[in-house]
């Protein structure tokens, strides 16, 4: 059925090119706080100590490269990726992702995709973390304390979502070079000439997806380190820190994950709206807020959102309120997960506003937005600049109500370069015949209501 609605939809191509989403970049500019940054390792610290870490798994080499360590009476530590080579919850990775957890070597983040992580906006690099922290409570229970950013690059931006998100950046000082074109030959001769130099301690990059690495330089290095009288230790180790934020029981896979398999990038995200609504559960009920001060905040801005944003209010009258209350507001991102626009609403001065409620929002709850603009209204551009301060967030957007001109649908909805993997539910008035398509495949969508307002 709801294919048959999508081919009515389905109509030929898009007519305007979409814009591309505008970075949420700042922050501090959007809370006016000054943000922490996570601190980035770069090195071992403590003496005498070398941290054998290995990239881009899980793959098949991991019982190998365990087999070695343990036998050497060392740990190693494995960034794993959540779909790179393959998906974390495919069953056999699943498989190796908790056989290296019970040998005891450290487990850490490397992001769900692998992406550059300075090349994504705000909401995308949490949602690469985010994503990995779900798929390790799930398999492991535990939450990882360390992330190394895929090509070890990485901004404030990228260090302000770690300070965030509770997990340090870990970089190298020694690459073996296995995933730049080195022969098993040349990265134990770059092992060598470190063992000669003798550092103090050694942070050393390799890969677990390679047959050679697991094959022909570990067992190399891990000789001749020894030999050298290192101890081969976890990352965490190395810096005298602890390896996870959490360690509790794996969640049932069952339970928590209702399609088995794999959750792949730009593809449904349901499965974690479950976990997301209990989320927001347990953070209203928080102890530590009174009821009262709780209801109080809700009738300011949930039952009354169309208020706050009304012109006769001040955009966000919500600066008026005590810094207390503030604080409160905006440790509770689920309160700005619903925002409605009404005509009366869609001023200049709200631009800014609607970003500032967007960006309070958080990041990970999804959203329920609905805008509402009579089909002849007369400011495109005032609309679309309103419009555009939404994209950042699509990959959150699950209801979405859009009574707007058609011709600005296409940039929301049939736009390359803003997936809506979490897009559940659609209401669309439409006054001439759709020019674009929704790729359906790529969202969540169970419901589309369309209201033409057409002959
Ligand atoms: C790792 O694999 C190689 C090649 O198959 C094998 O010779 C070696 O014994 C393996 N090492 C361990 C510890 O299993
Ligand atoms: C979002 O849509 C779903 C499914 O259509 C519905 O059950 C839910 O109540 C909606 N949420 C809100 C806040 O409107
Ligand atoms: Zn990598």
């Amino acid at each position: 059925m709801l294919f048959n609605v999508f081919s009515a939809l389905a109509l030929g191509v898009m007519v305007r090119a979409s814009p591309a989403p505008a970075p949420l970049s700042d922050l501090e500019a959007l809370t006016g706080r000054a943000t922490p940054l996570a601190q980035v390792i770069t090195k071992c610290t403590v003496p005498n100590t070398v941290a054998l870490t290995f990239d881009d798994g899980p793959e098949e080499y991991i019982y190998n490269i365990s087999r070695q360590l343990i036998a050497a009476g060392a740990k190693g530590t494995f960034f794993w990726n959540g779909y790179n080579y393959g998906c974390i919850y495919d069953e056999i990775n699943v498989k190796r992702v908790k056989f290296a957890y019970a040998q005891g070597h450290m487990v850490a983040s490397h992001t769900w995709d692998h992406k550059d992580l300075t090349k994504l906006t705000f909401d995308e690099i949490h949602d690469e973390f985010y994503r990995v922290e779900l798929a390790f409570e799930r398999l492991l229970g535990v939450k990882p304390a360390f992330l190394r950013p895929p090509y070890g690059n990485y901004n404030n931006l990228v260090r302000q979502v770690a300070a965030q998100r509770g997990q340090k950046l870990v970089t190298w000082d020694f690459d073996s070079g296995d995933s730049t074109g080195s022969t098993p030959a040349q990265s134990d001769a770059a092992y060598d000439a470190l063992i000669k130099r003798h550092p103090s301690n050694i942070l050393a990059l390799n890969h677990e997806v390679y047959k050679n690495t697991a094959e022909i330089v570990l067992p190399h290095a891990i000789k001749e380190l020894k030999k050298a009288g290192y101890k081969l230790v976890t990352v965490a180790e190395c810096v005298g820190l602890r390896p996870y934020q959490s360690i509790t029981f794996p969640k049932n896979m069952m339970n928590s994950v209702p399609t088995l398999g794999r959750l792949p990038n730009g593809k449904c995200a349901r499965d974690a709206a479950s976990s997301q609504s209990a989320l927001i559960l347990s953070t209203v009920q928080s102890p530590s807020v009174p009821a009262e001060t709780l209801r109080e905040i809700f009738m300011y801005c949930m039952a009354g959102n169309t208020g706050d944003l009304n012109p006769t209010n001040d955009p966000l009258a919500l600066r008026r309120v005590s810094t207390t209350w503030r604080d409160i507001i905006d440790s509770m991102p689920c309160l700005w997960s619903t925002i409605t626009i009404t005509p009366s609403q869609i001023l200049p001065q709200n631009v800014q506003a609607i970003k500032e409620w967007l960006g309070r929002s958080g990041t990970t709850f999804f959203l329920d937005i609905s805008i509402h603009a009579p089909p002849d209204f007369p400011n495109l551009d005032l609309l679309a600049a309103i419009l555009t301060e939404f994209m950042p967030t699509c990959r959150r957007w699950k209801n979405l109500t859009l009574c707007v001109p058609t011709e600005l649908l296409p940039m929301l909805l049939s736009n390359p370069d803003a997936p809506l993997p979490a897009l559940e539910s659609l209401k669309l008035a439409m006054d001439h015949q759709p020019q674009f398509t929704i790729d359906s495949s790529a969202t969540c969508l169970r419901s589309i209501s369309l209201l033409a307002l057409y002959p």
